[in-house]
Formats: C-alpha cells, sequence, structure tokens
C-alpha cells in the first residue's frame, strides 16, 4: 500500500508566515510612500489586516465565476434576486479554465475595479488574494463553519483567518463503464494495472473504445492529475514540512504511469486536450472506458435527455493506485468578498444564503457537485441518489492538498511544464522531476 501522508499545514503556514511578513512590509512601505504623495495607491478600502472591519454597503453586487457548467447557478441567483430585488446579483461568467478565471480576477483586482463584488475562487489561490489584500477577511462567527467539512473550510484561510467561505467541494472520482466491466465480469480496479488490465479485455470486443482519461491539458487541472499521480504512488510533490520532494522514486512511479499511458495509447493522445468539459464530452460520447473526473459530471452523464449516450451505463469508484487505492487532489471552491466593492453587506449575506444547507441539497440534487456541509454526505435519500457520497466525504477528508503558498500560480505553471514536457515526450521523466525540484525549491524558499 502507498502512503498517502496527508500534507500538514504548519509547514506550509512557515512559508505563507515568512512570506506574508515581507508582504506586510512591503505594504507598509507603500502606505508611507502614499501617505509622501509618492502616488502609490493606498490600500484597499475594507481590506485591513486581516481583522475583519465591518462589512458594510448594501446594494446591487456582481458574482465572478468561472463558466458555470452546470447550468444551476444563475437558479440559485435568481432565488436570492426575488427575495432581495435591491441587492440584486448578476453572475459575470469567466473561462472555463482555472487558471483564465483567476487571470481575470488578478487584473480586475491589481487595477483596483468594483466590477467584481464576490469572487468564487479555486482553493488554491486564497493565499494570494488574502495576501494582496484583495479580498477582505470575514466574520468566522457570521458563518456555520462548524457544519463544514474541517478540511475545506482550511482552505478558506490564511494565517489562520477566514478569507473565503468554501461553498462546493471536489474530491477526483474513477468512473467507469459498468455495463463493459459487467460483461468482462470485472470489478472497478484498485489499482492501475488492474485498470490497464480490464481496458485490455473490455477492447478485445470494442477495439475503437479508448482506455482512460484525466485533464491532461497544461493548465491547473493537470497539476491536479500530476499530483494525484504521484501522492498515488506514494510519493508527495511539497512534504508535510513545506518542502518540495518531486525528484524521489516514488514520485517518478507516479509520473511514470501518465507518460506509459501515453506512449502505451492506454491514455489517447486527444486526452492531451482534455480539460474537465472536453473529457466529458468525450466519455457522454462513451468513448472512455475509464474516466477520472470530479463529481459534477455524475448528474451530466446520466441526463436522460440524449445528450449522453452512457447515461445509466457507468458508475464511480474511488481512483486507483500503484498498489492500491489513489488518494485525490483536495479542489473545490470558496466564496470571497471583493476588497473593492462598495456592497460588502450584501457580498457577506450573499454569500450567508449559498453556503445554507439548504441551498447546498439543492445544488447537490441539481448538479451532482460535492457540498462543503458534511451531513449531507450522510443522509440516506441523498446517498441513495449519489452512491458515491460515503466514499466521496472520506477522499475530501483524506485529499492532499496542493500547496497554500502565496506563489502558487508559478508553483503550478511549473509542475504543468514538467508533467506536460514528459508526457509528451520531449523530456525524459527523470530530468523533467529534478528540474521541477528545483524551481519549487526557488518558489517555496523562505
Ligand atoms: C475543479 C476543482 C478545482 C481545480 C480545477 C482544475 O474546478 O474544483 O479545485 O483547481 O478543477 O481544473
Amino acid at each position: 500500500m502507498p502512503t498517502h501522508r496527508a500534507v500538514g499545514t504548519t509547514p506550509v503556514r512557515k512559508t505563507h508566515r515568512s512570506t506574508a511578513i515581507r508582504l506586510a512590509a512591503i505594504a507598509a512601505v507603500a502606505v508611507t510612500a502614499a501617505a509622501c504623495g509618492s502616488g502609490d495607491p493606498a490600500p484597499a478600502p475594507g481590506a485591513g489586516n486581516g481583522t475583519p472591519a465591518a462589512l458594510e454597503g448594501v446594494g446591487p453586487i456582481t458574482l465572478a465565476s468561472g463558466k458555470d457548467t452546470s447550468g444551476n447557478m444563475q437558479k440559485q441567483v435568481d432565488e436570492w434576486n426575488k427575495l432581495h430585488p435591491d441587492q440584486k446579483v448578476t453572475i459575470v461568467e469567466l473561462p472555463e479554465s482555472a487558471d483564465q478565471q483567476r487571470q481575470q480576477m488578478v487584473q480586475n483586482a491589481q487595477a483596483q475595479s468594483d466590477a467584481y463584488g464576490v469572487l468564487n475562487l479555486d482553493v488554491v489561490w486564497t493565499a494570494e488574494f488574502a495576501a494582496n489584500q484583495w479580498i477582505v477577511a470575514l466574520p468566522e462567527n457570521e458563518f456555520p463553519l462548524d457544519k463544514l467539512l474541517p478540511a475545506t473550510v482550511e482552505t478558506g484561510k490564511y494565517f489562520n483567518k477566514l478569507y473565503a467561505v468554501p461553498t462546493t467541494s471536489d474530491g477526483g472520482l474513477l468512473y467507469y463503464r459498468k455495463d463493459l466491466l459487467d460483461a468482462v465480469g470485472a470489478q472497478p480496479p484498485k489499482t492501475w494495472a488492474e485498470m490497464q488490465e480490464i481496458c485490455e479485455k473490455v477492447k478485445a470486443d470494442n477495439a475503437s473504445l479508448d482506455c482512460y482519461a484525466g485533464q491532461f491539458e497544461k493548465y491547473e487541472g493537470l497539476t491536479v492529475n500530476f499530483s494525484e499521480a504521484v501522492n498515488s504512488a506514494g510519493g508527495v510533490v511539497v512534504g508535510e514540512d513545506g518542502k518540495p520532494n518531486v525528484n524521489t522514486p516514488e514520485a517518478a512511479k507516479g509520473l511514470q504511469f501518465l507518460v506509459d499511458g501515453v506512449k502505451s495509447g492506454m491514455i489517447p493522445a486527444e486526452a492531451r486536450t482534455y480539460k474537465e468539459e472536453e473529457g466529458r464530452r468525450a466519455f457522454q460520447a462513451g468513448e472512455l472506458i475509464f474516466h477520472r473526473q470530479w463529481p459534477y459530471q455524475y448528474a451530466l452523464a446520466n441526463a436522460s435527455d440524449g445528450s449522453s449516450k452512457v447515461a445509466g451505463k457507468f458508475a464511480v469508484a474511488p481512483l486507483p493506485g500503484l498498489d492500491g487505492p489513489g488518494a485525490s487532489t483536495l479542489g473545490g471552491h470558496n466564496y470571497a468578498v471583493s476588497a473593492f466593492t462598495p456592497n460588502k453587506k450584501t457580498a457577506l449575506d450573499f454569500i450567508k444564503f449559498m453556503v445554507d444547507e439548504k441551498q447546498q441539497r439543492a445544488n447537490l440534487m441539481a448538479t451532482s457537485q460535492a457540498p462543503t456541509w458534511a451531513a449531507l454526505y450522510d443522509d440516506a435519500e441523498l446517498v441513495e441518489q449519489f452512491p458515491y457520497l460515503p466514499f466521496l466525504k472520506a477522499s475530501i477528508e483524506n485529499a492532499q492538498k496542493r500547496p497554500s503558498v502565496v506563489k502558487y500560480q508559478e508553483v503550478s505553471t511549473a509542475i504543468q511544464e514538467a508533467a506536460y514536457s514528459a508526457m509528451s515526450g520531449e523530456v525524459a521523466p527523470a530530468d523533467a522531476l529534478a528540474t521541477l525540484q528545483t524551481k519549487l525549491e526557488q518558489l517555496t524558499a523562505s
């Protein structure tokens, strides 16, 4: 069995702390300079120093969020708008790719624009947005944090203060064609080798099918898939001590799974152009036997309106690994209040509305997205509709976190480059990992 060590928070905080101290020092200089009339911008109103300021201002706001592939977000917002006609929320839809969403949010914040009121932040962006004071510290006692899965709440904190409230979580699942596995008498695989064997059996009668895909385009999804492969082979990307540790035999085995997959054709060539949606379309078209994907695909692939050829023909299982079950990377999204919106009280109240059990239950039922409200995972009616909820909960609780650092995007870009160059055969996996180790050491050095 691989050892799936949880990435501890203490050493990561050490990195935060020193980075944040440096940032605080820079901010202090900036404030002094502004006071001296250098023209530097003053800190954002209400951004403060991590102590929640009173969130005031009532009126219309926007919700900036990545492309809503579920179609349900507008319905939730409509419900809020009906109840609050003077505080209407308008969705600003950002691109589908996590990296592009972040880019637009960063540009907006750097311009101190009030175009975005509430930000739907990926769990990995909290440190950067909080350290730069682009989002405001939130009053913890105003949210039902003790009802949410603790791992998800942790992702919304920076320096132990709440900056973003988790509204949806995410854990990787192995979607498999139950009809095809049943036909060859196979159970869902626990290891990568078993997965390959099953594919060979299934393909004996279905030659045109592809075996396995995940999110392998060069973007945040690849960081997730690479990290899961490394963790599922017993390795770590950034260890419990906050230090990168990818130049190891375990990490090499994880990367090798992806590289060999491409070489042998187990992973089809097109999969290197797949983000979540391209992969979903392939799975729904019946082209894949196995697909690593987030929970949101469950409802869409089961739609009975003709949009999915595999409705009723698939099931989900925990991710496989090298010697036994694999480990998921923790995904998900948190709502934060922009430091630049004048209507912060409305933003706060809207977040409270969205995180509430009622909204989370309705959203799960409509979209199959992973809630953050813990009790929903144990609700018999919901478990009947979504049989994977118990192991999704365990997988979120045990999921490996991506490094929580201010320079997260640079860390992720380095990981994407290493994984992509090795998977496309341009760089030998050992060289890719050695280079990645050096880059990560530089990026996480305190
Ligand atoms: C999902 C996850 C998010 C992750 C992204 C990668 O949206 O919730 O955490 O970064 O996928 O594509």
